[in-house]
Parts: C-alpha cells; structure tokens; sequence
C-alpha cells in the first residue's frame, strides 16, 4: 500500500514545530532559564540546540525518510538486531502519552475554573485538595470526576484526529492548532509585559550570571531541555519524517524547526517572568518566592497571578490555560501517533483499529492518573521516564547509529541528496562525540542522584514499582515485541543505493544488492 504523506512542506514543519512545541516550552524553559543563570544559559540552550538538538533532528529525519516507516520498522530495515531500540522508543512514548493527556486534562479544568477565579483564596489547597483530593503514593483513593471528564474529551480529540490519517487529521490540526496557539500567547505576552511590576521578572529571567556557565548542572539543565522540547529522542521525529514526500528537504527543515520551537520557548519565558515579576511585585515577595516549574507553576502560581489581575482576570486565565491544551494537544497527537503507527504496521492492522489498539490501550491507562493518587504516580513515572527512558533511550539510539553501525556517513548523504542545506563535519561530530557524551553523562548523574536518596522522599516500594519496576517493564516489553515477526506483506528489504554503502549489510527478507 502506497505511504500516506504530507500534504505540503508547511504541513510537515507545522506538525513537526506542533510536536516541538508542548507543556515543556512554557512551563519548563523559563523556569530552567531563569534557575540556570538567566541571560548566561542562553550560551549552553544555544549549544545545545546545535551540538545535539539539530543534529538529531537531522538524524531522525534522515533515518524515517530513508527507511520509510514507524520507529521499530526504521531500525529493523537499518539492522536486523536493531529493532527492539525502536520498540523502546515506542514503549517510552506509550508511557508519556498516558500522563501527558493528564496535565492536558488539568489544563482545561483550569481554563473553566479561571471564569469566576473558582480557586478561591487558597490556589494551592484548591489544586491538591479539593480539585485532585489527593491521597497517599501508591494508593488510587478512586476517580476523581473533574478531571476524568476533560481528559475523556482530550482523548476524544486527539484519536479522532489520528483515525483521519496523517494529511487529512494530524496535519489539518497542526494547521489550525499551532497559527492559535501562537496568536493566543501572543496576546498573553503583551498582557504580562504591560502588567506592573514584570521589568522585574523579565530583569530576572535575562540577567546573566555568569559565573553559573562554569556549572556542569547548568549544561546537563540545557541539554535535557532540547532533549523534551524537542522530541527528539524518542522517535516521534523518526515516524513523522517517514511520511515526507521522497524530494522532502531535512536539513532545513530541521533548522526551521528547531529555532521556531526556541523562539517560542523565548515568548513563554518572556511571558511567565514578567506575570511572575507582577506576583512577585503585587506581594511584596521576591522572584525567588513565587518563581516554580511544572505543576506548581501553572496550577498554583498561574491561578494567584490571575486571581490578583486587575480588570477581566478570568479572561487571562483562559488564554493562559488554553494555550496549555493547544500546545499540549499538538504534542500529544505526535507521541500518540509513534505508537499506532508502530502497531499498525507490526500487526498490519487497519488504522482506525490501530488507533484504538494503542491510542484507546494509551487512553485507558492514564485514567490510573485520574484518580487521587495520580498526581503522585505523574510524578514519580514522568522522572524515572525521562531520565532513564528518553535520556538513555537516546543515548542508545546515537552510539548504535555511529557507532555500532557506522550508519552516519549514509545518513549524512541521504540528508545531502534531498536537503538544500549541505551537512558539514560539525554534524557527525555532534552526533558520534558530543551527543553521546552528554547523553552518557547525564544517564550516569541522574542515577548516581536516583541512588543516593529516594526521589521526592517517595516510599521505597513505590519507587520500586513505578519507577524502577516500570523504567525495566519498558526495556522487556521492547525486547519482547521485537522477536516476534512481522507480517509477511512488511518488506524488511532496505533496497542499497549508492548514498548507503558504508551502511552494513541488512538482512531483510526480500534484500537485493
Ligand atoms: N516536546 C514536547 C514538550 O515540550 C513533548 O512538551
């Protein structure tokens, strides 16, 4: 059967810059920014994104445009022994997705509680006690209705537009998606800087320190957050290239999107620290009082700024929290469509019975988060998955492509033969030295930090279970999908051109020289 595909360059960049461009960029970046030595992080982000973000960007590119499939079938057609990394990355996605949908869930809560400031006086004993009532790690404590209604909607969404297909769903939502996405922070953006007091956030958020650029922390801080931001990694960009037309230019591509997802990341920052400069102004605290990440940023410091705006407050706040559901969303769609593409093609399944294979199979379990131990299993999955599914995940990926395989020099050809932008030797140094090297670093901090004192201060046994237990359920489920066999009408063949002949043999079924 003949590839979907994009319908226009534009609908693949958008898609791309939509999975790009998620929760990561506004409520990660300027936190990590700011705590990283403000102006002076920019330095490391800015090497980041060259050293590996771009380079990978290429990589995954290259390789789903070369082989042309989901990430297993990529990674089969590149080496026969290779695909259980691709199975990885899709285990890896499975779990994201099903926590991810969550905080999207919360986030369009929060955009109905804005109207009336429903969060009353106390944003913080709202959001954990009577919002998510949260009980005890490793305890469900039962649904929590206000937030499983929103995410049924989430999903709802989000496999809708998977069961229309790449041009007719993924792409059509991009393009609706990601122009209302920017115009709507936008608007947020002109709203916080003309709020009293944000010269003092945004005076915080870029003043540099610079004595912090000497930190290792600092670079690690950098270095993951290209790594989240911009999907790489965890093979969403290798499934995404593989429905680029045969002619699809990479290289620029990989550019546009890597500079559009950090211009964006600079809008959030700009807008976060200058409504955090307003809090810090209007309470008389200090940035570092009210300044926070993640969860406490948008569910606990978001709801006090909007609770203390003057004029139409609400209004901010459905802006504040819709932008989350968009951004969130486009990303969504993307890590989803990893997985069903994957099962798709693996069982040969039809799309719309893919779809509810493994998105509805995604959907089900990130109800296990909608109940009042959820907040507290978010927490614990989404560390021990990042650090050791997407970080080392990546690290596998980049050491078996250049290193095992010796495959960067035909990737690097593949992406030349299509690419207006050529690739110079920085990119295969990137990718066989930086890459690897900080991608091994970080695996080797973050377990030394995981082993020195539990994460969070969690019970023993829970971190056992949906930390360590989960992180090897991933690794052995991966494993285990890879040996079984494929569907005889799946081609392993990796038909050889003159661009691959430094790539090793592949032992496909149907290989020709
Ligand atoms: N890249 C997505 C984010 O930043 C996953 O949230």
């Amino acid at each position: 059967m003949e590839r979907e595909q994009w319908g226009t360059r534009l609908g693949f960049i958008l898609a791309a810059v939509g999975s790009a461009i998620g929760l990561g960029n506004i409520w990660r970046f300027p936190y990590v920014a700011w705590d990283s030595g403000g102006g002076a992080f920019f330095i490391p982000y800015l090497f980041a994104l060259l050293t590996a973000g771009i380079p990978l960007l290429v990589l995954e590119y290259s390789l789903g445009h070369r082989f042309r499939g989901s990430a297993p079938l990529v990674l089969r057609r590149l080496h026969p022994r290779a695909e259980w990394v691709g199975w990885w990355q899709v285990a890896v996605c499975f779990v994201i997705a099903s926590y991810y949908a969550v905080v999207i869930a919360w986030a369009a809560g929060y955009a109905w509680f804005s109207i009336g400031t429903q969060w009353g006086s106390d944003p913080e004993a709202f959001f954990f006690d009577d919002y998510l009532a949260v009980s005890a790690a490793g305890t469900f404590g039962g649904f929590r209705p206000g937030v499983v209604l929103p995410l049924v909607g989430i999903w709802a969404v989000t496999l809708t537009v998977l069961v229309a297909g790449v041009r007719r769903g993924i792409e059509r939502a991009n393009r609706v998606l990601i122009p209302l996405l920017v115009a709507t922070f936008v608007v947020i953006v002109v709203r916080a800087i003309t709020l009293e007091g944000a010269a003092t956030g945004l005076d915080a958020l870029f003043r540099p320190d610079w004595d912090r650029i000497t930190d290792a922390s600092v670079w690690i801080a950098a270095y993951g957050q290209i790594f989240f931001s911009l999907s790489i990694g965890f093979a969403i960009m290798i499934t995404y290239a593989s429905y680029l037309p045969r002619d699809g230019d990479l290289t620029g591509n990989a550019f546009i999107a890597g500079f559009s997802n950090a211009s964006f990341e600079l809008l959030a920052g700009i807008g976060v620290f200058a409504a955090i400069g307003f809090l810090a102004t209007t309470t008389g605290a200090g940035i570092d009082e009210v300044a926070r990440d993640g969860i406490g940023l948008a569910f606990v410091v978001f709801p006090e700024i909007i609770s203390q705006l003057p004029g139409p407050s609400g209004l901010f706040g459905v802006l504040f929290f819709g932008a989350l559901v968009l951004a969130g969303i486009s990303s969504l769609i993307s890590i989803t469509q990893t997985t069903v593409a994957a099962v798709e093609e693996k069982f040969s399944l039809p799309r719309s019975r893919a779809v509810l294979l493994a998105g509805g199979g995604t959907a089900l379990v990130s109800l296990v988060y909608a109940t009042g131990g959820g907040i507290n299993t978010l927490d614990v999955v989404d560390r021990f998955i990042n650090t050791f599914g997407v970080a080392a995940v990546g690290l596998v990926e980049v050491v078996l492509v250049a290193w095992l395989l010796g495959a960067l020099g035909g990737m690097r050809r593949h992406a030349d033969a299509v690419s207006d932008l050529q690739l110079g030797w920085w990119w295969t140094a990137s990718l066989a030295v930086v890459t690897p090297l900080v991608l091994g670093w970080m695996t080797v901090d973050n377990l030394s930090t995981e082993l020195a004192a539990p994460y969070g201060g969690y019970p023993a046994s829970f971190l056992l279970v949906f930390g360590w237990g989960l992180v090897a359920v991933v690794l052995l489920t991966a494993i285990g999908v890879a040996r079984t066999s494929w569907p005889a009408e799946v081609s392993l063949e990796r038909t050889l051109s003159a661009a691959d002949r430094d790539l090793p043999p592949s032992s496909g079924r149907q290989e020709q020289p």
